[in-house]
């Protein structure tokens, strides 16, 4: 790929219990795969050559999903979380947490808490977990911290909003979408404002990559949209004809 790569990647990765029962198990198992599959896809995004990635693991909406399917994401978090954790520990990769803290037990935020500790003078490349998360209830939190703070109304600037969510991130520059539906799903809206999207129909656990490099070709026609529209996207005035 040539160097017009995103710096920060968006990766929705759906699509884990249509895979596990398409495989004749249950849709958990696609759960447990979908989790381990992050450790195939994330040194494919590095040695390509992007530095971050943010990768949505649950949402808030999710909890509202069948006791026996929340039960065992509690679960897998309790299980495989912590060799996931040590194993990109290992590769170097510095971990940080996008969501709430309510909601989670003291053994879940022990584990989020340890691997973003453990790992904060890694790098150069990161992996944002995105977990217990929605974009909405980040900027009422925002808001929330904004108003707590007193801070005076004409100091609310874009920067300072950003210093608000829970994890200060830069803008996502592409966000892909696994398993074919064209949605965000609440995921990072702040930071997705300009991003490109790419939906492919190929489920989580089957993302490789060639479905990334497609992504990233996307991607880089996208970049060669007409300047005025890039201009926008990239923050500066649009030039006039
Ligand atoms: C995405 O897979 C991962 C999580 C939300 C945990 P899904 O569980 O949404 O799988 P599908 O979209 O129903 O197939
Ligand atoms: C988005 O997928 C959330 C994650 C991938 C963690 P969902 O499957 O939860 O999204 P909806 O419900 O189809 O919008
Ligand atoms: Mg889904």
């Amino acid at each position: 790929m040539d160097n017009k790569l995103p710096k920060h990647l968006g990766l929705i990765m759906d699509g884990n219990g249509r895979w596990g029962q398409r495989q004749q198990r249950s849709r958990l198992f696609g759960h447990q795969v979908g989790l381990q599959h992050i450790l195939t896809v994330l040194p494919i995004c590095f040695r390509l050559g992007i530095p971050i990635v943010s990768g949505y693991l649950w949402s808030l909406e999710n909890w509202r999903r069948p006791s026996a399917e929340v039960a065992h994401m509690r679960h897998l978090l309790r299980t495989l979380g912590p060799p996931l954790m040590r194993m990109l520990h290992a590769q170097h990769v510095r971990i940080v947490h996008s969501g709430n803290r309510a909601g989670l037990t003291p053994k879940e935020l022990a584990i989020i808490d340890e691997a973003v500790t453990l790992t904060q003078y890694n790098g150069p490349h990161t992996f944002n977990i995105v977990f217990n998360y929605s974009g909405r209830e980040e900027l009422v939190h925002a808001a929330r911290r904004i108003a707590t703070e007193r801070i005076d109304p004409a100091e609310i600037s874009e920067q300072l909003v950003n210093a608000m969510l829970s994890t200060p991130m830069p803008d996502l520059d592409l966000v892909i979408r696994t398993s074919g539906e064209c949605r965000l799903s609440n995921f990072l809206l702040w930071q997705s404002a300009n991003a490109v999207l790419y939906v492919t129909d190929t489920s989580w656990p089957d993302f490789g990559q060639r479905d990334l490099e497609a992504a990233l070709r996307y991607y880089q026609e996208a970049l060669c949209m007409p300047a005025h529209v890039r201009a926008v996207a990239e923050g500066q005035e649009p030039y006039c004809v």
